[in-house]
């Protein structure tokens, strides 16, 4: 019982960071800034925006990317907060352990794979979209039965039903490669990711500025909320709004909850704090910078698209490109879907980054085997066996599984991390009111409460089944704690020794 809520002191975390076998420090203010640019802006806008638009909410899709960047805001103070506490590998994972106790960390952990792997095969699907978008203007198409997965959700019916294909090659193809990429090592990373962002940044204002001469506002004005301004569900239950085919709810909290996925990847930025020159300042700077862009540029692209193109017109695969094929711009079709591309890459670059981050986090703590995941290679300084791990994780995943499924997953299990992070800074300001803090979250209690209402709020308006999923995925954790993990935690040893010691004297 003792070892479930042993806490990691926060001395002891401190004291780690001085060890060997380090990654090494080179990330200033504006890399990791742009790592977190790297990481946010991807499948999410560049795809999700359709089927929300179109299904869920509308027009009224913008008031939903507010929603859902303020519950972003809310978590990522808090995470800013633990970030410069305790600035190591980690993430999310190493802040419950410092706060909750190991199981919670453990829990966490598993849950963060989730959001960065569940999340690399979901952007990996996304790349192959506009992979095939991009080809298919050349009037290239690559054989049916290596285009999607095997099955997915059928709009008509509200059921998931077989697509006719066998596998998403491309998508496959696409992790391959950025695994390669990356066991060569975070330096080459992080140009290649700069270079990624550039190219996304300036197709996102192309977007904007171009976008907004083919605005008709009557697409706006015509139906703003056609499916309604709630969707909330209880298990299965609507509670607030109109529910959709299959029983989904749908409306402006429901899109809400969908197009979370398109502000995954702030915290990311936590999970690089090692390898920042000075991370107490500049990780806040990061994630906070990031978050922020994002938010503005998001609510200005998807008031552009649903300005552009009636919602009930608006493509599902490749909405941003193809909305400037319906108003007559081939060209620009062209130039959007190969900067999403380039986009969708970088989002995929950083979540596989982060991924084997976090496990060495876990498995320096000997909840994961160290010889596999706490092992960094001599000569390049990466992870790299478990970024060989995580890549043919997320191949098998995005090969096969269903592009909405993967993200709906993604999201609760994110949202769920968002809360306990925000109620474990409630917890630490008490626990630990003296710890320096050299960014603290403002208006504390207000800004975690109201995190962990808002990230509960948009749980509630995914479909029912992923509470299920998550469970399943969370009780599969659990075996493989009570299984490995506890008996091989540092802490268990240190916990014994102690009581050893005690009992001798
Ligand atoms: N936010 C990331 C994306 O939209 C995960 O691709």
């Amino acid at each position: 019982m003792k070892q479930l809520f042993a806490k990691k002191p926060l001395a002891m975390l401190l004291e780690e960071m001085k060890g060997e076998n380090r990654l090494r420090r080179i990330l200033g203010p504006v890399a990791l800034t742009s790592l977190g640019v790297g990481a946010i802006i991807g499948t999410g806008i560049f795809v999700l925006t359709g089927v929300a638009a179109h299904d869920k909410a509308g027009p009224a899709i913008i008031i939903s990317f507010v929603i859902s960047g303020l519950a972003c805001v809310f978590a990522a103070l808090c995470y800013a907060e633990f970030a410069s506490m305790v600035p190591v590998a980690g993430s999310a994972y190493t802040y419950a352990y410092a706060t909750l106790g190991e199981m919670f960390a453990w829990i966490i952990g598993w849950d963060l794979i989730l959001e960065y792997a569940v999340a690399s095969a979901t952007v990996a699907h996304g790349w192959s979209h506009y992979f095939q978008d991009f080809i298919g203007i050349f009037g290239l198409k690559i054989p049916l039965w290596a285009t999607r997965a095997p099955f997915d959700f059928n709009p008509v019916t509200g059921l998931m039903a077989p697509t006719g294909t066998v596998i998403d090659l491309p998508a496959i193809i696409i992790a391959a490669v950025i695994t390669i990429i990356l066991v060569k090592g975070i330096r080459e990373s992080a140009s290649f990711n700069a270079t990624m962002v550039i190219i996304k940044l300036v197709i996102v204002f192309f977007v904007i500025i171009v976008g907004a001469f083919y605005i008709n506002t009557a697409n706006w004005t015509a139906n703003f909320a056609p499916y309604g301004w709630s969707g909330i569900s209880f298990f299965g239950k609507t509670i607030m709004g109109q529910t959709g085919l299959g029983g989904a709810p749908v409306g402006v909290l429901a899109a809400a909850a969908t197009i979370f996925f398109a502000y995954i990847g702030f915290d990311s930025i936590s999970t690089h704090a090692e390898e920042a020159k000075n991370p107490r300042r500049d990780v806040p700077i990061g994630i906070i910078a990031s978050l922020l862009l994002c938010t503005v540029l998001y609510i200005a692209v998807s008031a552009i698209i649903t300005g552009m193109v009636p919602y009930d017109k608006i493509n599902i695969d490749a909405p941003v490109s193809n909305a400037f094929k319906q108003i007559g711009l081939p060209w620009a079709q062209l130039i959007i879907s190969f900067g999403a591309l380039a986009g969708i890459t970088s989002v995929l670059l950083v979540m596989m980054l982060s991924q084997p981050r976090i496990f060495l986090a876990m498995a320096r703590d000997g909840l994961l085997p160290k010889n596999v995941f706490g092992s960094v290679h001599e000569k390049y300084r990466t992870p790299w066996k478990s970024t060989i791990l995580t890549g043919i994780f997320v191949a098998i995943l995005a090969g096969f599984l269903p592009l909405r499924i993967l993200a709906e997953l993604v999201n609760i299990g994110t949202l769920f991390a968002f809360v306990i992070v925000c109620a474990a800074v409630l917890i630490m300001r008490r626990t630990h009111p003296e710890a320096e803090r050299p960014f603290r979250a403002p208006w504390v209690p207000f800004v975690p409460v109201a995190g962990i209402l808002t990230c509960l709020l948009l749980m509630f308006s995914l479909p029912e089944e992923n509470w299920l999923r998550l469970l399943i995925w969370l009780a599969i954790g659990f075996v493989i704690y009570f299984g490995y993990g506890r008996k091989h935690s540092v802490m268990h040893e240190y916990i014994e020794s102690h009581e050893h010691e005690s009992v001798h004297k």
